[in-house]
C-alpha cells in the first residue's frame, strides 16, 4: 500500500472509532434505559446527509486522575451543522457514552466554537443535552467552560433562535444554559432539570424527593414553566423541535419562512358568530377562535400545561408566521395572573426580537386578586406583559373578544401600547371593571340606605352600566377601537390587517439596554 493510502486508511479508520463515542459496551448501556445515542439523535434531526461535523478528533487535556490515559476522539460531544427542511442550523449534540456527557474544557471550546459560528452566518443553534454536568476531573476548567457558553447564549439572545433539547440529566449550573435559551424541551421519563439533586435536598432541608418529582418533564411543563414542550419520546422531541423552526427566522435580521397554503385568506367562519355565550359568566373554548382563524386550523402551542388562562403558540397567517396571545375564559376565567403574565410576556419579547407579528385575543376579566398573587408580586410580573407590548415594534394587531376590563384591558396589547390594529367583537366589554364590581363600589351608600329596595337598586343601576360600558362603542367612538367587526370575518380582517403592516417601521428611544422589571 502507498504512503498516501496508508493515511486515507487511517483517516477512515479514526474516523470509525471516534464514531463510536465511548465504545459499544456503552452504547448499549445507553439503548437499554431507552435513549439514543447523541449521533442517532441528530441523525432525526437533519436532513439527511447534511451533517458537516467538526472536531471529530478533539481529545480533553485533563491530566489528573489517571484521565491522561483515558481519551475518546470527540471528548463526548458532537458538533457541526447541517439542514432542516434545508435550513442552516447548527447543532451540538452530548455524548452520555464518553463520561456521562460531562462538560470537559475541550468540550465547552467544542460548542462555543459552533455558536461563534452561527452568530457569524446567523444561524439558529440546537443543543441536545444529556449530561452529567461538570467533569468533576477537570475542576474549575469546566466551571470556565460552561461560564464560556452562557456568555455565548447571551450574546446571541435576540440575535438567531437558540433551542433546548433535554434528553437525560442536566443538573447544577448546566441548567442555566438551556434557561438562557429561547426554548427548552424535555423527554418524558428520562430527562430531568434540577440546581440540586435529590440528596442534596434531603440532607439541606430534609425533604424526600424523587428525580422526577423534582424536575422531570411534567414538573417543569407543568408547574415551574422551565421546560416549553414535555415530549413523550426523542423522537417525538426531535419532531417538536423541527416544526417549532419552521415557524422561526434564521436570525434577527430576516423573517420567518412563508408557509403557502390552500386556506383561503379571504375564508369566513359563521361558527364564530355564535360563539360568545349570552351569559357573560359562561366559559367557551378560546382553542377553537384560535383555530378558525389559523391557516388550516394548525396551531402549534407552547407552554401547554404551563397557566393555562392564557394561550400562546405560532400559527400561520395566509403563510405569515404569527405568534398567537390569547386569553382562555374555559380557565380561571382567563384572569391574569403571576404566571399568566410571565408565561406571554416572554414569547412577546421573543416574537418582537424575531420579527414575529404579534395577534392577541382579548377575554380577560382583570388580574387574580389576593394575597397569594401580590406576596408573589404580580405587580412586577404583570409590568413584565405590559413592559413587552410596549416596546415591541413588530405589527401588533388585537382583537376583544369579550371582556376587557381595567388594567388587564391596557396590558393586552391595547392602542395606547402601540398597538397597530385593534379591532373588538360587538360582544366586547371594554371598561373599568365588570357591572357588579361597578355598581357595588358607586352604589354602595345607596344600597346601604335603603335595605328594602337594595335588590331594585342593584339592578337598575347594573342595567345603566352595563347599556353604558358593556359594549364595544364607547372605546369605538373615542377611537380607542380601529373597528367593530363581525366574528365571523376574523380571520379576512386580521390578514388584511397583517398585509397592510407588512412595512411598518417604528423604533425604541437609543438606550445601552431597557430595565425590564425582572
Ligand atoms: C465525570 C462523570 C460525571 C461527571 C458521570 N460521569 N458524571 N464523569 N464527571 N460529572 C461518568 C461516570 O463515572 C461513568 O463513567 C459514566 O459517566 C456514566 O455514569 P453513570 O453514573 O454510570 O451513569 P448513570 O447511572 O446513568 O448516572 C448518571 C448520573 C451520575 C446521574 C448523571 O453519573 C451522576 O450523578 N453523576 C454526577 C453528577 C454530578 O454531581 N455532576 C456535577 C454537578 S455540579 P464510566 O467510565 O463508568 O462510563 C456541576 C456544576 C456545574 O455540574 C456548574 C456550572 C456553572
Amino acid at each position: 500500500m502507498s504512503i498516501q493510502k496508508d493515511k486515507i486508511r487511517n483517516l477512515v479508520d479514526r474516523r470509525e472509532k471516534a464514531l463510536q463515542g465511548g465504545g459499544e459496551k456503552r452504547i448499549e448501556a445507553q439503548h437499554a434505559k431507552g435513549k439514543l445515542t447523541a449521533r442517532e439523535r441528530l441523525e432525526l434531526l437533519l436532513d439527511e446527509g447534511s451533517f458537516e461535523e467538526y472536531d471529530m478528533f478533539v481529545q480533553h487535556r485533563c491530566t489528573n486522575f489517571g484521565m491522561d490515559k483515558q481519551h475518546f476522539d470527540g471528548d463526548g460531544v458532537v458538533t457541526g451543522c447541517g439542514t432542516i427542511d434545508g435550513r442552516l442550523v447548527y447543532v451540538f449534540a452530548q455524548d452520555f457514552t464518553v463520561s456521562g456527557g460531562s462538560l470537559s474544557k475541550t468540550m465547552s471550546e467544542k460548542i462555543c466554537k459552533v455558536m461563534d459560528m452561527a452568530l457569524k452566518v446567523g444561524a439558529p443553534v440546537i443543543g441536545l443535552n444529556d449530561s452529567g454536568g461538570a467533569r468533576i476531573q477537570e475542576g474549575i476548567d469546566a466551571l470556565a467552560g460552561y461560564a464560556e457558553i452562557f456568555e455565548r447564549n447571551i450574546l446571541a439572545s435576540g440575535v438567531i433562535p437558540q433551542i433546548s433539547g433535554i434528553f437525560g440529566p442536566c443538573a447544577g449550573g448546566a441548567v442555566y444554559s438551556p434557561a438562557l435559551t429561547d426554548f427548552t424541551l424535555m423527554v418524558k421519563d428520562s430527562s430531568y432539570m434540577f440546581l440540586t439533586g435529590p440528596a442534596v435536598v434531603k440532607s439541606v432541608i430534609g425533604e424526600e424527593v424523587s428525580q422526577e418529582q423534582l424536575g422531570g418533564a411534567s414538573v417543569h411543563a407543568s408547574k415551574s414553566g422551565v421546560a416549553h414542550f414535555a415530549a413523550e419520546s426523542e423522537q417525538e422531541g426531535i419532531e417538536t423541535i423541527k416544526r417549532l423552526l419552521s415557524f422561526l427566522p434564521q436570525n434577527n435580521m430576516e423573517t420567518a419562512p412563508l408557509r403557502p397554503t390552500e386556506d383561503s385568506p379571504a375564508r369566513v367562519d359563521d361558527a364564530l358568530n355564535e360563539i360568545i355565550p349570552d351569559n357573560p359568566n359562561k366559559p367557551y373554548d378560546m382553542y377553537s377562535v384560535i383555530r378558525s382563524i389559523a391557516d388550516d386550523g394548525d396551531f402549534f402551542e407552547i407552554h401547554k400545561d404551563f397557566a393555562k388562562n392564557i394561550i400562546i403558540g405560532f400559527a400561520h397567517m395566509d403563510g405569515r408566521s404569527v405568534g398567537i396571545v390569547a386569553n382562555q375564559p374555559a380557565t380561571l376565567a382567563g384572569v391574569l395572573d403571576i404566571n399568566a403574565s410571565r408565561k406571554a410576556a416572554r414569547f412577546v419579547r421573543m416574537c418582537d426580537a424575531f420579527n414575529i407579528p404579534l395577534v392577541t385575543l382579548v377575554d380577560v376579566p382583570g388580574f387574580l386578586p389576593g394575597t397569594q398573587q401580590e406576596y408573589g408580586a404580580i405587580i412586577t410580573n404583570g409590568a413584565k406583559l405590559l413592559y413587552a407590548y410596549g416596546e415591541a415594534t413588530v405589527p401588533k394587531i388585537t382583537v376583544t373578544l369579550r371582556k376587557g376590563y381595567g388594567g388587564a384591558h391596557i396590558v393586552m396589547s391595547c392602542k395606547q401600547l402601540r398597538g397597530d390594529v385593534n379591532y373588538a367583537w360587538p360582544s366586547a366589554e371594554i371598561a373599568v371593571m365588570g357591572a357588579d364590581g361597578a355598581v357595588n363600589v358607586l352604589y354602595a351608600k345607596e344600597i346601604k340606605a335603603d335595605p328594602e329596595h337594595a335588590g331594585e337598586i342593584f339592578e337598575q343601576k347594573k342595567k345603566e352600566y352595563v347599556d353604558l360600558f358593556s359594549n364595544p362603542y364607547q372605546a369605538a367612538q373615542k377611537g380607542y377601537i380601529d373597528d367593530v367587526i363581525e366574528p365571523r370575518n376574523t380571520r379576512w380582517r386580521i390578514i388584511r390587517a397583517l398585509t397592510q403592516l407588512e412595512g411598518k417601521r417604528a423604533e425604541l428611544p437609543a438606550k445601552k439596554h431597557d430595565n425590564l422589571p425582572l
